[in-house]
């Protein structure tokens, strides 16, 4: 693919390979709450995890394959990735109050990352940046729901 010579895929690679990484983590994390959720709301709270999960998951392979489309390999096995970049959900059950507490934090998390990243391709790459907003558009939602459940 011949890119106008005002692009740099590199440069656009290098901006969207930390938000497949926060998606990545975000999915996995929020599994992790999925599966070890208790409390008298389990089921509302253990499904709805699972809507935010397809969206993280979702939004990993878009921003994976966008980042293959500029011609640069997209990194996402976990082991590759370094520490983690959403706050870790412990390996232990957690009410279902707190789970929806941790489903907050590690969303604003990942929106944080993608809403940088959203910043940094917006004069350089639309289409880039156009995936991210409607990732965020998703992601954004999703956490207004979760807060909305804290009130
Ligand atoms: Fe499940």
């Amino acid at each position: 693919m011949n890119f106008p010579d005002d692009l740099n895929p590199q440069k656009q690679a290098q901006i969207l390979q930390p938000c497949v990484r926060a998606t990545i983590d975000l999915a996995l994390n929020l599994k992790q709450l999925h599966w070890n959720v208790q409390g008298p709301n389990f089921k509302p709270v253990h499904e709805f995890l699972d809507e935010i999960i397809e969206h993280a998951r979702s939004a990993s392979d878009e921003l994976a394959e966008r980042i293959v489309t500029l011609g640069h390999p997209a990194v996402g096995q976990r082991v590759s990735l370094g520490d983690a970049t959403v706050p870790t959900a412990e390996d232990t059950f957690v009410d279902d109050t707190n789970t929806l507490h941790h489903t907050h934090t590690m969303l604003e998390s990942a929106i944080l990352t993608l809403r940088k990243a959203q910043q940094s391709l917006a004069d350089i790459d639309p289409v880039s940046e156009d995936l991210v907003i409607s990732i965020l558009a998703d992601l954004e939602k999703d956490h207004w729901m979760v807060r909305s459940h804290l009130k």
